[in-house]
Formats: C-alpha cells, structure tokens, sequence
C-alpha cells in the first residue's frame, strides 16, 4: 500500500467527469491497490471521504469511514438513487486544506453501488453518511463543495502544530 498524491483546488482534474469502472476490472490488481491506497491516504488526511480524482484517476470510484465500527466503505459506480429532505452542514474537503463551509446536502441518500468484492450494493444513508456520499458522488461528475457553500460561511482553520 502506498499514499497517493492528492490534488489540490486550482487542478484541472478535479473539474473533469470520472469514467464507469468495467465490472470486470474490479478483481484487477490494479483496482484493488489503488482501493487500499485511497483508503491509506483518506486515514493519513484524516478524510472521512476520497474520491479517486483527488489522487489523479478519473475512475467512478469512492471510500468513505467515519471512524466508526462499519470501517471503511469502498463505492464503485455508485448512483444515488433517491434523495430526502435536507440538512445544513459543515463541510471541508481533501483537496481543499484548512477550508470549511456550510453547505446544504439531503437528509438521507438511498445510494446503489458495487463493493471491492464486485457485488451490488444499496445503502440507505443518514447524516453523516448521507453528507460524504453525496460529497464524494459530486467529484464524481466534476463538481466541487466549493462551488455550492453558503454566502459567507467559508472560514480557514488551521490545523494544530502537532508535536511529533
Ligand atoms: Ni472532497
């Protein structure tokens, strides 16, 4: 496993739509690393979400922990599905350092997907969940939280010097 370079605000990339991951392909070596090492980089940023054109691979492909006991989630061409209500929320994003805002995301997501072990999926997200789902499916199709914050809630916070 290896820690992958992310992209950052300003890169093209990160605007371009991701391409379906042929059911095939999900077996391959190839997928499977980079699955690992999306999952080493979100735990070594400290993400609760990363999507696989925030390390350069314009693949529909996404993973998702929020530290709790379900461990990481891996989302292969995931389509939502169904959308309820709305909720009011803070929101950051790997590619963006240090930047925070609110932004209005569903209540809950009904989202289908396929796992690392190539089966169909369905995920009826709240919260939490249902916030980084629909984040990540939004790289996805080259767009950024940025783009859609609140007018005036963007603040830059940052990070405690750690003391290594
Ligand atoms: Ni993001």
């Amino acid at each position: 496993m290896a820690i992958r370079n992310l992209r950052y605000e300003g890169d093209e990339i990160l605007k371009k739509t991701s391409r379906e991951v042929p059911e095939e392909d999900i077996s391959t070596q190839k997928i499977q690393t980079l699955i690992d090492d999306m999952i080493e980089t979100m735990h070594k940023f400290n993400g609760v979400g990363l999507a696989a054109v925030q390390v350069g691979v314009l693949k529909r492909l996404i993973v998702i922990d929020l530290y709790d006991d379900k461990g990481p989630i891996v989302l292969i061409n995931p389509v939502i599905i169904k959308t309820k209500g709305e909720q009011e929320v803070e929101e950051g994003c790997l590619s963006f350092p240090n930047q925070f805002a609110k932004v209005v995301r569903p209540a809950e997501v009904v989202a289908e997907y396929t796992d690392r072990n190539g089966k169909r999926m369905r995920v009826h997200a709240k919260e939490l969940l249902a916030q980084a789902i629909a984040h990540e499916v939004d790289h996805l199709n080259g767009e950024l939280f940025i783009d859609k914050i609140l007018p005036g809630t963007l603040e830059y916070i940052e990070p405690e010097e750690s003391k290594e």
